[in-house]
This record gives structure tokens, C-alpha cells and sequence, in this order.
């Protein structure tokens, strides 16, 4: 008995130093921003008032629960060694959207991460210090709010889908319910807007606001109906190299120039969306097809082991929840870089590629195109029309020929 127990301490001790041999080299952490009010609400919309910053736009519930969550990352990542207290700007960058919500959802969230201590402090009346949050214009921000981006190709894939039975059976399926609201709300509900319908009313709840009949007797119909929306506007397969494409890029590139020794950062914050964070984990095939809900968080950390790398994914959904392991299918839980590579190839775009997969390639892209067709058009109609009457016209005047015309009599 007493030699078996030794065998197992032994064994244990052998696991825990083989396990210990595996280092944190980075982590990736990609969020949602916190509760918000609505961002489309309909016509006849009766809580306006409730929301004084307008809409789409964070909460002060959404700044508590970016500052819970800036706890939990300081408890999992400082209080572990990897970072250190003080905040470093060769350790961690932080990354949003240029949405307001987003830039002041991570702004709540740092100042739980690093509150100044020691000679940070600048204001000792202030437990705060300014941490840079860095994002491009919208319109360019193919990597995090790809859906905001001009991809004409990913427009048309949404209209192609659009007219799939898949489309016209669920659209047929709630075509009653959509009456019912168009009518109640003064506004035209389908299948391709009730997500709207979804959001407004699940912030109003969120909020105790009343719901009206329609939104109170279909409640959970509405919440399906937009993960549904979720995963056919850009988790499956079909838009995942618009939606994914430049993302995946991203996180990668993150990843390799840790493996190969280039930079310091060890954390990256991402601050986004809810198809931000849809769109990377499709992409790994990790999505539990369920709306991320606020402030929820997608932890991708890269571990070395000798000369072995390996990612593992974590993902927390709410203010309460623990961090759960998503495992990839068809790898094990410790799932090499390179194995993970090969899964995601092709939802992995460069620059060019996705200007191309989008239809973007040539400087004529399709919205200039027709004009370019019409003014080319228009300049062969005005130079046939010179032609003929260069040819034509000497030819007239020859009929009743004066002296001078004499001389142009040869071009008829
Ligand atoms: C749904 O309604 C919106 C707003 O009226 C409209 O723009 C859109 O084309 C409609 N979509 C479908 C599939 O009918
Ligand atoms: C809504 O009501 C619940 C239950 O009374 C309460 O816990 C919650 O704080 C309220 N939420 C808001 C935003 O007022
Ligand atoms: C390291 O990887 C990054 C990202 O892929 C790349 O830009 C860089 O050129 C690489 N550097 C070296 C020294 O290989
Ligand atoms: C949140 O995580 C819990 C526990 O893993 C899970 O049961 C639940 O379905 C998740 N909800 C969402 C919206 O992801
Ligand atoms: C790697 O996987 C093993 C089980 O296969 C697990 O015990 C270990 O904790 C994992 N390592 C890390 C760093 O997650
Ligand atoms: C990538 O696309 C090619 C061609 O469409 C396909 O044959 C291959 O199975 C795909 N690979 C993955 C990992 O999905």
C-alpha cells in the first residue's frame, strides 16, 4: 500500500512538472461590449426616453459589467505573474472598434485591469490611469467589424440566400408573427429585419421597460429567430471568408510573429461585437450558435511546450459565468498551431484576397462600373456623329459647290 502511494506521488509530481513545462507565450482576448440600448428600434417605439445617450449606445450597466469582467482578466492574468500589475506598454495592446460603445467598453474594462499603483499614481484623488485604445475608421475595419465594410460579393451571397427555400420556409414559418408586429408597430417586420425587433425588445426587458403584447407573447420566438439570423448572416460556412477572412488573418498574424520571436506583446484586448466574435469562433468551428452575450469574452491563449505551440479557447458568457474550454473538433484539447492552420486555411484571407473574394479587385469596382459602360458609350455615339459629319457634311456643300470648297472636294 505504502510503496503504491509512493508509485502515485511520484507519478502525480512527474504529471504536474511535464504539465508545468508548457508556458503562456500570448493571449488573445476578444470581447462584446457591455449592455447598450437598442440600436434600431421600430416606428412607434414608446421608450425613447429611457435611453439618454440615444441608441446603440453602453449603459451604465454595460461600464459595470466591462469593469467586472477587467477583474476577472486582472485575477486570471496578473494575479497569476503573467502580467505584471503595473501596466507596460510593451506587454499589452488594446484594440476596438471605432464604435463608442466598444471604445468605452474597453476604457471600463482597463480601469479594472491596471489601476495605477506606485509611481503610476498621477492624481491621488484618482484610481485611474489613461491606457491608449487604438482602432481604424469603420469603414476600413475589415478585421473587426467586417460587417461595416463595403464587400459587394458578401451583399450578394445575403440576397442569393435570401431567395433558398431554407430562407422562404422560416420565412413562411412566422409570417403570421410578422404581421402581427408590422401592424402593432407601424413598421414593416420580415425575416430579415426581426433580429431589430429581437434587439429592441431584449433590451427593453433587460431593462424592465413593458414589452407590448407582441414582444411579451413571442418573446423567446424573437430571441431564436435572431441566432438564427446569427449564423446565416455570418456564421455559416457561405460568408465566413467576408465575415472571417481578414480576422483570422489577424489573429494569426498575432500568433506568428509570437512564434517567431518579433514582439514583446504578450496580451492583445479586442474590443467588438457580437458577429465579431461569432465570426472567430465559426471560423474554428467552435460556435455554440448562440448569440455572445454582453461583455462575454473569447480568451485565446498560446502556450510553447520545447518546440511544440498550442492553443486553447476559453470563452465567457456572462458577468457570473466560469470560463469554459471549447474544444476544437476533430483536435485534441492541446491543438497544435500548425493543425489549427490547416483547419482554418480557407477562411484565412490576405488583403488581396479578400478585396478579391469581395469582388473588389480592379479599381472598377461594380458600383462605378455601369457609369464608366454609359460615358464609354457615350463617347463612341459622339465621335461616330463627328465622323459623319466631317464626311458628310464637305459632301453637301460640294453639291452646290463654292470656290473655297474646292480644296476638301477629295475627302467625299
Ligand atoms: C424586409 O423589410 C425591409 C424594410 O422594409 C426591406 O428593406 C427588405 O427588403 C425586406 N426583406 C425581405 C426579405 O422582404
Ligand atoms: C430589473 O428588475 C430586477 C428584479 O427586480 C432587478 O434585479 C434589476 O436590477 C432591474 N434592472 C434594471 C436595469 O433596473
Ligand atoms: C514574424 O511573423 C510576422 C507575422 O507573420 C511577420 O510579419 C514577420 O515578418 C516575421 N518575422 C520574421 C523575422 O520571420
Ligand atoms: C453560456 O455558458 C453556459 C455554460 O457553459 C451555457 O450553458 C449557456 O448555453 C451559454 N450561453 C450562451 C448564450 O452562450
Ligand atoms: C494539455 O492537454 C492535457 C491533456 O491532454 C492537459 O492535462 C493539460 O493541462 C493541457 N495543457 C494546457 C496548458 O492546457
Ligand atoms: C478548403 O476548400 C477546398 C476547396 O473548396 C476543399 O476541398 C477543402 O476541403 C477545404 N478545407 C477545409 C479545411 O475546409
Amino acid at each position: 500500500m505504502m510503496k503504491l502511494c509512493l508509485l502515485l506521488l511520484v507519478l502525480m509530481t512527474f504529471v504536474t512538472l511535464s504539465m508545468g513545462a508548457a508556458t503562456r507565450e500570448l493571449v488573445i482576448l476578444l470581447f462584446r461590449h457591455g449592455d447598450r440600448s437598442p440600436s434600431n428600434p421600430y416606428a412607434n417605439y414608446p421608450h425613447a426616453s429611457a435611453w439618454p445617450q440615444g441608441y446603440g449606445q453602453l449603459t451604465t450597466i454595460g461600464m459595470q459589467e466591462q469593469y467586472a469582467l477587467g477583474g476577472f482578466i486582472k485575477q486570471r492574468y496578473i494575479s497569476s505573474g503573467y502580467l505584471t500589475t503595473a501596466y507596460k506598454r510593451d506587454d499589452v495592446y488594446i484594440r476596438s472598434t471605432n464604435a463608442d460603445r466598444t471604445i468605452m467598453s474597453a476604457l471600463s474594462q482597463l480601469s479594472a485591469v491596471f489601476p495605477p499603483t506606485g509611481d503610476q499614481v498621477w492624481d491621488n484623488s484618482l484610481i485611474w490611469q489613461p491606457i491608449p485604445v487604438h482602432n481604424v475608421p469603420e469603414s476600413t475595419d475589415n478585421i473587426l467589424k467586417a460587417f461595416s465594410t463595403y464587400c459587394p460579393a458578401y451583399t450578394r451571397a445575403r440576397e442569393q440566400f435570401r431567395r433558398s427555400d431554407e430562407f422562404k420556409e422560416m420565412a413562411a414559418k412566422h409570417q403570421d408573427l410578422f404581421s402581427t408586429i408590422s401592424q402593432a408597430t407601424h413598421d414593416r417586420a420580415n425575416l430579415s429585419n426581426i433580429w431589430q425587433f429581437a434587439d429592441t425588445s431584449f433590451c427593453d426587458k433587460a431593462h424592465n421597460l413593458s414589452l407590448p403584447t407582441w414582444a411579451e407573447n413571442n418573446f423567446n420566438t424573437l430571441i431564436s429567430l435572431n441566432n438564427w439570423d446569427l449564423r446565416i448572416s455570418y456564421g455559416r460556412k457561405g460568408v465566413q471568408q467576408f465575415m472571417s477572412g481578414r480576422l483570422m488573418w489577424y489573429f494569426w498574424q498575432l500568433v506568428d510573429a509570437k512564434m517567431n520571436d518579433s514582439v514583446d506583446i504578450k496580451a492583445y484586448f479586442l474590443s467588438a461585437h457580437d458577429v465579431t466574435i461569432v465570426s472567430l469562433l465559426a471560423a474554428f468551428n467552435i460556435w455554440n450558435e448562440l448569440q455572445p452575450p454582453y461583455a462575454s469574452l473569447v480568451m485565446a491563449e498560446l502556450f510553447r511546450d520545447g518546440d511544440s505551440w498550442y492553443l486553447q479557447f476559453s470563452f465567457k458568457n456572462s458577468t457570473e459565468a466560469e470560463a469554459i474550454i471549447l474544444s476544437v473538433p476533430g483536435c485534441s484539447p492541446n491543438c497544435s498551431v500548425n493543425k489549427l492552420k490547416e483547419l482554418t486555411k480557407n477562411v484565412t484571407l490576405t488583403e488581396t484576397e479578400w478585396k478579391h473574394a469581395c469582388g473588389l479587385d480592379s479599381n472598377l469596382d461594380l458600383v462605378v462600373l455601369p457609369y464608366i459602360i454609359a460615358i464609354a458609350i457615350l463617347s463612341l455615339i459622339i465621335i461616330f456623329l463627328c465622323f459623319v459629319w466631317i464626311l458628310i457634311i464637305p459632301c453637301k456643300r460640294l453639291s452646290k459647290p463654292k470656290k473655297y470648297d474646292l480644296l476638301q472636294s477629295d475627302r467625299c
